[in-house]
């Protein structure tokens, strides 16, 4: 029987190359009640690969984050996730992602082409490991979200995440949120959530026990605020903290990761297309805080058009 505590109703899905930690402690201090690193290789975890020390979670944010995994070995899924387990909230496996690379290997939403081996996969995991989860899409080409409910269920899953789309989907149509949730396990749902309004809808069509966001989150943590919108002070407040963060953790080349996040953090703002052309160039965090500054100033004194 478990006896952990859920983290919340909504948390950071995981993201390749955006959930780092300086992303996830800024969405954290936000709101989102929890978090995922990106998807990590169990294979490079068995490897001891140093750069993995940068994908694993810091000691004060265990108890938030889930660690992802993504292979196709069962062995190796089980052993690394022995290796990690304790390094944050628990493992989960990756058995959505369905980029080519991946999905070749056997692993992400390749492991959802053959059930009898994903089953191996969870059985696995679930033998190693005190608690853990899986995210998942709605099938491999069909939505076979009820078979591959029952499949997590029964080998004894603590919590399912779920993308409501197929792996051939990609990204194509809209995320499905009226999906097969008989409610046995904590259920959350993925897909399209930008606004605090979609949380709730995506909620109530599920049923499920709460969600995750993911592109709604790139440079607009505030989906975590619940529906408040940034006054001018605080957009900036937050891009400037966000920005030391990067450069605690990188340097410089924090200023070329923050490029990721220049378009949300702009949406819909006046000038948004030449403020990011002047951003894409810059190479130091300083000169970014400036940048940043400076346009934010002019946004509020309505005086942006001689700024540019
Ligand atoms: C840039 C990017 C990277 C992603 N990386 C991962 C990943 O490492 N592991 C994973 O399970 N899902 C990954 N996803 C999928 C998201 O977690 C999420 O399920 C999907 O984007 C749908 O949610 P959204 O509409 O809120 O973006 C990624 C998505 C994006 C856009």
């Amino acid at each position: 029987m478990n006896d952990f505590k859920l983290p919340g109703r909504i948390g950071l899905a995981p993201m390749a190359g955006i959930t780092d930690y300086p992303f996830r402690k800024i969405c954290l201090e936000l709101g989102a009640e929890f978090a995922f690193t990106e998807m990590i290789s169990a294979k490079s975890i068995l490897m001891n690969l140093k750069i993995n020390r940068r994908y694993l979670p810091k000691p004060e944010e265990k108890n938030k984050v889930i660690i992802q995994l993504f292979g196709s070995d069962p062995f190796e899924i089980a052993e690394a996730a022995k290796i990690v387990e304790e390094l944050g909230l628990w493992v989960d496996l990756n058995a959505g992602c369905p980029v080519t690379k991946v999905v070749k290997r056997g692993a992400g939403s390749g492991l959802l082409r053959d059930m009898e081996h994903f089953r191996k996969v969870i059985r696995a995991l679930r033998g190693a490991v005190k608690r853990c989860s899986v995210k998942t899409r709605l099938g491999w080409d069909k939505d076979e979200f009820e078979r591959i409910y029952s499949i997590l269920v029964e080998e004894g899953v603590d919590v399912i995440f779920v993308h409501g789309r197929t792996a051939k989907q990609m990204y194509a149509g809209r995320a499905k949120w009226k999906i097969y949730n008989p409610g046995v396990v904590p259920l959350y749902i993925s897909g399209d959530v930008y606004t605090w309004d979609d949380v709730k809808i995506a909620i109530e069509q599920s049923g499920a026990t709460g969600v995750i966001v993911a592109r709604g989150a790139i440079g607009n943590p505030w989906i975590f605020v619940r529906g408040k919108s940034p006054t001018t002070e605080e957009r900036l407040a937050v891009v400037k903290r966000h920005l030391d963060y990067l450069y605690e953790e990188y340097g410089n080349y924090g200023a070329v990761i923050f490029r990721k996040f220049v378009a949300g953090y702009t949406r819909n703002l006046p000038y948004a297309r030449e403020i990011r052309e002047k951003v894409m160039k810059v190479k130091t965090v300083d000169e970014l805080k400036r940048e940043f500054e400076f346009y934010f100033y002019f946004l509020n004194t309505e005086n942006l058009r001689t700024a540019f």
